[in-house]
């Protein structure tokens, strides 16, 4: 399967900064053919980079979307009005917002089903925190978290972003990678049966040009969540050439 290299900007970019990573994006395509690219921005830039990418071959996303699919929500955005935008998927349940905005995995599973329900593509987001791994907990954490947020039925993208790997520069071995990504596979297939064979399981945490390549070789390993190294243009093509095996 091809491999899915996404962006997430978290609350970064501008619109001023906008045309020249749209320009540097574009200017080095040709070489990342083999893979998926897709860069989530904020919501603001969702449609102006769609619009300066003007490429059928770069996907843009959103990083979250209410779980109600309209009506009196003041605030929120509903993955109907993503999908008007042009998003084709959203990332859901990201550490940072059960963390910063308390999200459940009852929520996180109720937006997934709102995504689906609009056409969007979810990323649902799962990854043990530092003491929970240091306690041998983190495959029992990963799979309370798929048990919980993936909902029945589910057609998507899953995430392992263990929170001690983000923005830090530590990653897991290549072994914990594995191994964790091995409890997905199986947790997956029991939820969603033929369908959580096929499923794209991404990596996220502190991948950079220069680690790409290791982490995206390890089987199981369906693609990359960049934070940091996607917001300069160069860095996230690096990345995404590491994943077409360049
Ligand atoms: P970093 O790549 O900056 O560690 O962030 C990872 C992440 O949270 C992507 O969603």
């Amino acid at each position: 399967m091809r491999q899915l290299i996404a962006g997430n900007w978290k609350m970064n970019g501008s619109f001023a900064a906008l045309a020249a990573y749209a320009g540097g994006l574009k200017a080095g395509l040709a070489r990342v053919s083999a893979v998926d690219l897709l860069v989530c921005p904020p919501d603001p830039l969702v449609r102006p980079l769609i619009d300066m990418l003007a490429s059928e071959s770069v996907a843009v996303g959103a990083q979250n979307c209410a779980e109600k699919r309209a009506g009196a929500h003041t605030g929120d955005v509903s993955a109907d009005l993503l999908a008007e935008l042009g998003a084709s998927h959203v990332i859901l349940g990201h550490s940072e917002r059960r963390m910063d905005h308390h999200e459940t995995n009852a929520q996180v599973r109720a937006k997934a089903e709102a995504a689906i329900g609009a056409g969007l593509i979810p990323i649902i987001c799962v990854g043990e925190s530092s003491a929970e791994r240091s306690q041998g907990e983190a495959v029992t954490v990963v799979r309370a978290q798929l048990a919980g947020s993936v909902p029945e039925g589910f057609t998507g993208v899953i995430a392992y972003e263990p929170i001690w790997a983000i923005g830090t520069g530590k990653v897991p071995t290549e072994d914990e990678i594995t191994q964790i990504h091995e409890a997905i596979r199986t947790a997956l297939v029991r939820q969603l049966g033929e369908a959580g064979a096929g499923m794209r399981i991404l990596y996220g945490g502190s991948v950079k040009p220069d680690n790409a390549q290791a982490i995206l070789a390890l089987p199981d390993v369906g693609g990359a969540l960049v934070g940091g190294a996607s917001l300069k243009a160069e860095d996230f093509l690096a990345i995404a050439a590491a994943a077409a095996g360049g």
